[in-house]
């Protein structure tokens, strides 16, 4: 190894003690206590407005029914102008564009016009349970207030309203307002995650998302593998980054599994981000297709037979085989064995996995239909033969 070789590995080595201890340091996130503003008194009361408190859109449905439901979710909708507004202060607007950014510690509200108001917004900020997170429903608009903002709470706010006539409010969302906001933190570059570690699964037949969101656009982040301790290039194509995301791989590669994080720094101040494992993935392009077969149609009592489920698909893609027969419900005792090769098929190499099911000194009960599940990745297929059991001859062999 050349010296400069050496001290690269130093220097990488050292930054992530530096990172550890930085990491150690840290409070988790779900135990961060901030000192909080009592909220007046006055903000307290339940709003005039007849609609109901909380709206924003969550996967589970509310209880508290809104009269209307969002179907269309709203990145699919094109606003002709936002109906999103910053309050700066009292009486006093301004327009969002794509991204705002603001120091941690201040106060966000927003509003958004409109009858029948629902808000998207950071999931951290609602599982966080402090009730910093304000929303208010007035008859022709509807309030977001974040207080004290922490480096946690960056990320896409979002509202969309509804049309409403006199009884009811129609399905799929009329206008939308979205903006992405920063909240800066010298101490806190990204966003914070409770996690330590994250496994993240590198697919073969999707990109992969390793979200180290910044809280700071300016910062400068650049992507480490941490054994060997190097940087990764970013090119753009295979592998790109966002500010707003974090970094995405386009083209999943074995070589890329492993121990990932991303850096970034800022005025002097260096940070890494929560680690990322990588795990290669060969995912299946569909759900398997197996045949069944057994030994023999029709077989005599007290013979044995065995049938046999066969999948051809794409090499190292694990397939699971479960089976139904007819003895299961008296527990008969068939046993099964599975094996997979490679083999060359159609001029192409393929895995052929196997599952053969015995069954010993067939009896009555063992008549009737087998079937085969067969699972991979991307879903299940069953798949079934009919075997008959005859009674047994006097002497068929001879006994
Ligand atoms: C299945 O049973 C048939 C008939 O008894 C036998 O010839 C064959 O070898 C068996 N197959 C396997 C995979 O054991």
């Amino acid at each position: 190894m050349n010296s400069k070789a050496l001290a690269v590995l130093g220097c990488s080595l050292l930054l992530l003690i530096v990172a550890e201890c930085r990491e150690k340091e840290k409070p988790p996130r779900a135990t961060e206590k901030k000192v909080m503003k009592e909220p007046k008194p006055n903000e307290l009361k339940p709003p005039r407005a007849t609609a109901p408190k909380l709206q924003q859109a969550t996967a589970k449905p509310s209880k508290a029914k809104p009269r209307g439901k969002p179907v269309a979710p709203p990145s699919l909708v094109h606003p002709p102008a936002s109906i999103l507004t910053r309050v700066v202060a009292r009486g006093r607007f301004q327009k969002v564009l794509d991204s705002l950014t603001l120091p941690a510690g201040d106060t966000l509200e927003l509003r958004c016009k409109g009858r029948a108001v629902r808000w998207r917004f950071p999931a951290y900020l609602e599982d966080e349970g402090e009730g910093r997170l304000r929303i208010k429903h007035f008859e022709r608009h509807s309030q977001l207030l974040v207080v004290d903002a922490t480096a946690a709470d960056t990320g896409e706010y979002s509202c969309w309203a509804f049309q409403c006539g006199d009884s009811e409010c129609r399905d799929g969302a009329d206008r939308t307002g979205r903006v992405f906001i920063f909240f800066t933190d010298p101490q806190e570059l990204f966003v914070p995650t409770e996690d330590y570690y994250e496994v993240v699964q590198l697919r073969t037949n999707r990109p992969t998302l390793l979200p180290c969101q910044v809280t700071n656009p300016l910062a400068q982040v650049t992507l480490h593998r941490e054994f060997p301790p190097e940087e990764v290039a970013v090119d753009g194509i295979d592998i790109s980054y966002d500010t707003k995301r974090g970094f995405t791989i386009h083209r999943p590669r074995p070589s890329y599994a492993g121990s990932l994080f991303c850096m970034a720094s800022l005025d002097g101040v260096r940070q890494i981000s929560t680690k990322y494992m990588l795990i290669y993935i060969n995912y299946p392009s569909s759900a398997p297709k197996p045949m069944v077969s057994a030994s023999a149609a029709t077989v005599w009592a007290r013979e044995n037979f065995n049938v046999t489920c066969t999948v051809f698909g794409e090499p190292e893609v694990a397939v699971d085989f479960t089976w139904e027969y007819p003895g299961q419900q008296v527990g008969r005792p068939p046993y099964s064995r599975e094996h997979a090769e490679l083999v060359r098929r159609g001029g192409q190499v393929q895995q052929e996995s196997e599952s053969v099911l015995y069954v010993d000194e067939a009896r009555a009960v063992d008549e009737g239909l087998y079937t085969c599940r067969a699972t991979n990745l991307q879903g299940t297929t069953s798949v079934s033969t009919r075997v008959r059991v005859l009674p047994a001859t006097p002497a068929p062999r001879g006994t």
